[in-house]
């Protein structure tokens, strides 16, 4: 099939790339002409774990190319899939200009019966209104349907290849077939709904996540006050099936580019509509204040951080990316140096930006380097390296009975103090 991917950000790159594996011929979108030209090179402009080979293969076979043309890419195409941003406006709702852009410049290049996929967050209701604009704008008659997309930063082409399951909102038995047809080729239960409830689906699930996040997060602040050690508490609930042992890792709290926005998003949606509820603002309210909470109770333990030499592990939101919206470290670094820390900071992937972010911190090369003479030593990301790192190795490198401040509950207290250090890990570990 000819597909057309508008917007080129993590969704639009990776699902572009993937797409092109499976043989269909896929343009690529963009304003911005240094994206483009690095897409056009084989180059992603961010960090991805197995994209790069990808985008070069599709370079190779000639399926895949990026455009800044909307005629090129729009032109002939029987699917045009919308991935542009739909960040949080003022008022906390979807801000969909970026969307409403899209379907107005592609209206004059689109062929009849073309199918118009949202896999951008957009709230329910929203494919009523760019098909309301794409009739009035397009001379032809195309159709609209919303394909969530539910892939992780870090995994998302895996995610991609191999989903759990792709999500087809549409009323049309023969747009659906069409859109089965589409992602031939990859795993995962094809599961068809109406566009209303596939919008629903996808604030469902981030939302769904995010609050249990925040739940076990608030779970291990009781087990701090009374001896109970989370990781304990998690193995005990986990076999019961309603429960399961996944996604319960507690930490500093959620980040990232999706959660705390669609959070905000939903409730503010429940808003408009006269439904909210309160459970929602709790979630995000919560979430926000949680990496100050705890900075102020490590403080307390180490006894304050002025002057101390801190060193932070892990600068992006998670693992895996160098993406650093909503990452722990914004919060976490700024606190530091505002309360008198000298502060070293390492990630395997974020490089120079960190220096332009946080200016007076240190940023070194490597974790070795990072960890030198460190008298408080704070991992906030479960990166590999960080992971593998043995408590022989940050006692070699870190001042005498240095602090371990375990934000992801990585390593055992007990091995950690063996090695002659001093450890504080999230809900006793
Ligand atoms: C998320 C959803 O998983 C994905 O389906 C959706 O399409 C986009 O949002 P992503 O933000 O890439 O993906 O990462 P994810 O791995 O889900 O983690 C989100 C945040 O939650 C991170 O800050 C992570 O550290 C945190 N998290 C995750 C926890 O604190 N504990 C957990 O057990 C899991």
């Amino acid at each position: 099939m000819k597909v057309a991917v508008i917007g080129t950000g993590f969704v639009g790159v990776v699902t572009s790339a993937v797409w092109a594996e499976l043989g269909h011929k896929v343009t690529g979108l963009d304003r911005h002409q240094e994206k483009i030209d690095q897409l056009n090179r084989g180059e992603a402009w961010f960090f991805e774990p197995g994209l790069a080979p990808l985008l070069k293969q599709g370079k190779q076979s000639k399926r895949l190319r990026f455009t800044t043309s909307y005629a090129e890419a729009v032109k002939g195409a029987e699917v045009v899939a919308v991935c542009v941003g739909t960040p949080s406006a003022k008022n906390g709702t979807a801000d969909l200009t970026q969307v409403f852009q899209a379907a107005e410049a592609m209206a004059p290049y689109l062929e009849a019966g073309a199918i118009v996929v949202l896999k951008s967050t957009v709230p329910p209701g929203t494919q009523l209104k760019v098909q309301a604009l794409l009739d009035k704008l397009a001379d032809k008659k195309v159709a609209v349907a919303v394909v969530p997309e539910f892939l992780r930063e870090g995994m998302a082409v895996e995610d991609t290849r191999r989903p759990d399951r792709i999500v087809i909102g549409t009323g049309d038995e023969k747009i659906a077939k069409r859109l089965i047809r589409l992602h031939q080729g990859l795993g995962g239960e094809r599961i068809m709904v109406s566009p209303e409830s596939a919008s629903m689906a996808k604030y469902t699930a981030n939302a769904y996540l995010a609050q249990r996040i925040t739940f076990i997060n608030q779970i291990a602040n009781l087990c701090e006050r009374n001896g109970a050690k989370i990781s304990e508490v998690i193995r005990a609930i986990s076999p019961d099936k309603r429960i399961g042992a996944h996604y319960w890792y507690p930490g500093l709290g959620y980040g990232g580019s999706c959660f705390p926005k669609d959070v905000k998003e939903l409730a503010a949606y429940a808003r408009s509509i006269g439904e909210g509820d309160g459970l929602l603002p709790k979630i995000d309210e919560l979430n926000e204040e949680r990496v100050k909470l705890k900075l102020k109770q490590f403080e307390k333990q180490v006894g304050g951080y002025k002057g101390k030499r801190v060193t932070v592990l892990g600068l992006a939101f998670k693992p895996d990316t160098n993406d650093m919206r909503e990452a722990p470290s914004l919060k976490v670094i700024p606190y530091l140096t505002d309360t008198g820390a000298r502060v070293t900071a390492y990630d395997p992937k974020v490089k120079d930006e960190a220096l332009a972010l946080f200016p007076g911190i240190t940023l070194a090369n490597n974790i070795t380097g990072a960890l030198a003479q460190a008298e408080i030593v704070m991992a906030l990301i479960e990166w590999t390296e960080i992971r593998e790192l043995t408590p022989s190795a940050i006692s070699q490198a870190a001042a005498e009975g240095a602090w371990v401040i375990d934000t992801r509950n990585l390593f055992i207290q007990r091995e950690i103090e063996a090695a002659g250090l001093r450890y504080i890990g999230i809900g006793n570990g």
